[in-house]
């Protein structure tokens, strides 16, 4: 990881950033730590897109699916990352950021289900990751409210979790106090172009000039039609919806992370369990709905029973930010000066140090670190040249 108090400090360098998340703040950190002159805009307050919505797990092992190997390599440092990130910003802000490591159990309730658990586990333990097999006696041992007659577990000590409202807040005292400028309820409507070169953005009727504009926007990213096409990413929103418990903080129903068929549940340290989380494609509706709750609640008690008795305090909607490939966009833009930080579907606060360490890299030495670099938007290009080429092959 860079020592950022030994980061070269340029003067120059004023660096415009959309969107006010995890990526956006983190990023905007690193770069004030620096030297830095840097300017962040939301449309809204600050934290409140999907990184408001989110769970604030940590889940590099046991979330990683067939297809996602290389994504995976990228997690893993951002998991190593986060203990010391945490202790970092918990410094810088003051604020406690509800960092908890007992680890994630995934429960298999049947026997079927403990088949398809198996599968996965072997999948995922075939990539190197540390994970426990647990019959049920064993998984009930260390959550006793679980449901009698669990099939299996998995644990996973190193998926951690963290309040991921605590951490936006965070990061805007720490970029704050780092002498970072925060300009809340303030839409970017345009960027500002000077000889082919992005020279600031317009927020209304007002420039803000800037040597580079880093589009962190999340879910919003795809949809700003002031980017032009070339540059724009392809992220589209998916939507999540889901609700919190009360628990008793002296007497939680659940310690660890819990993932069950359709469900993930995430206890807090002041007693709130948050139950999550649908994943549909549904654009910018942020409805609730019946079925979505129901789908919620029902998945959740299956395997703990003992939440019928727990009060509902909120419930809400949010859209992960996604890409085509369900991995970030991280980097340089076909339009020089504008840099892409988006597209983190389910893993933006898992990716949030690696993120920032990625694009503070690429601005203030002109590469991003080694991990990073298979997440450019041009990936998407290759994608394309491959299938004319096959098309070509086919002889179309
Ligand atoms: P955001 O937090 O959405 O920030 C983008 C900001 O840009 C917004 O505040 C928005 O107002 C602003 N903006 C947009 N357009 C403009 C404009 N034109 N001008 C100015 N501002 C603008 N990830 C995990 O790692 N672990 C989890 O457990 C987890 N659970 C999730 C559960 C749900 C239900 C959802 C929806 C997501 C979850 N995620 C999780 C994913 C994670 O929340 C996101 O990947 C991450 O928060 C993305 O951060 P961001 O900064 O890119 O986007
Ligand atoms: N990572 C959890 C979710 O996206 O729902």
């Amino acid at each position: 990881m860079t020592d950022h108090k030994t980061i070269e400090r340029d003067k120059a360098t004023t660096v415009a950033i959309v969107g006010a998340g995890v990526c956006g703040l983190g990023i905007a950190w690193r770069l004030a730590q620096a030297g830095c002159r840097v300017a962040v805009f939301d449309k809204g307050e600050a934290g409140r897109g999907a990184t408001w919505a989110a769970a604030g797990m940590l889940a590099a092992g046991v979330e990683t699916e067939p297809g996602e190997q290389a994504l995976l390599g990228l997690n893993l440092v951002a998991r190593r990352q986060w203990p010391d990130f945490a202790r970092e910003l918990e410094a810088a802000s003051g604020l406690d950021l509800g960092y908890r490591s007992e680890g994630t159990l995934v429960v298999a309730p049947t026997r079927d289900d403990a088949e398809q658990l198996r599968f996965s586990y072997e999948f995922q333990r075939g990539l190197g990751l540390e994970l426990a097999w647990l019959n049920g006696a064993e998984a009930r041992r260390r959550e006793p409210h679980l449901r009698a007659g669990i099939a299996g577990a998995v644990y996973s000590a190193a998926d951690h979790q963290v309040d991921n409202r605590q951490l936006a807040l965070a990061l805007k005292i720490a970029f704050q106090a780092a002498g970072g400028v925060l300009h809340e309820g303030v839409e970017v409507t345009g960027l500002d172009m000077e000889a082919g070169r992005v020279r600031g953005l317009w927020a209304g009727e007002t420039r803000h000039g800037a040597d580079t504009v880093v589009l962190a926007a999340g879910p919003w990213s795809g949809a700003l039609d002031w980017v032009p096409q070339a540059a724009r990413p392809p992220v589209r929103p998916v939507k999540g919806q889901m609700l919190t418990l009360a628990m008793d903080p002296a007497a939680p129903l659940l310690n660890h992370v819990l993932w069950a068929p359709k469900i993930y549940l995430v206890p807090r340290r002041d007693g709130r369990l948050l139950v999550g989380a649908t994943v549909e494609e549904r654009g910018f509706d942020e409805s609730l709905t019946a079925g979505g709750l129901y789908e919620l609640l029902d998945a959740a008690w299956r395997p703990l029973p003992a939440i019928e008795d727990l009060a509902v305090l909120e419930t809400w909607a949010g859209f992960r930010p996604t890409s085509r490939d369900d991995a970030p966009i991280l980097g340089p833009s076909p339009l020089d000066g504008l840099i892409l930080a988006t597209g983190h579907h389910r893993n933006g606060i898992l990716l949030a140090p690696v993120t920032a360490e990625a694009i503070a890299g690429l601005i203030l030495h002109g590469e991003m670190p080694v991990e990073a670099r298979g997440f450019t938007l041009d990936r998407f290009a290759t994608d394309a040249r491959a299938v004319d080429a096959r098309a070509v092959g086919a002889g179309r």
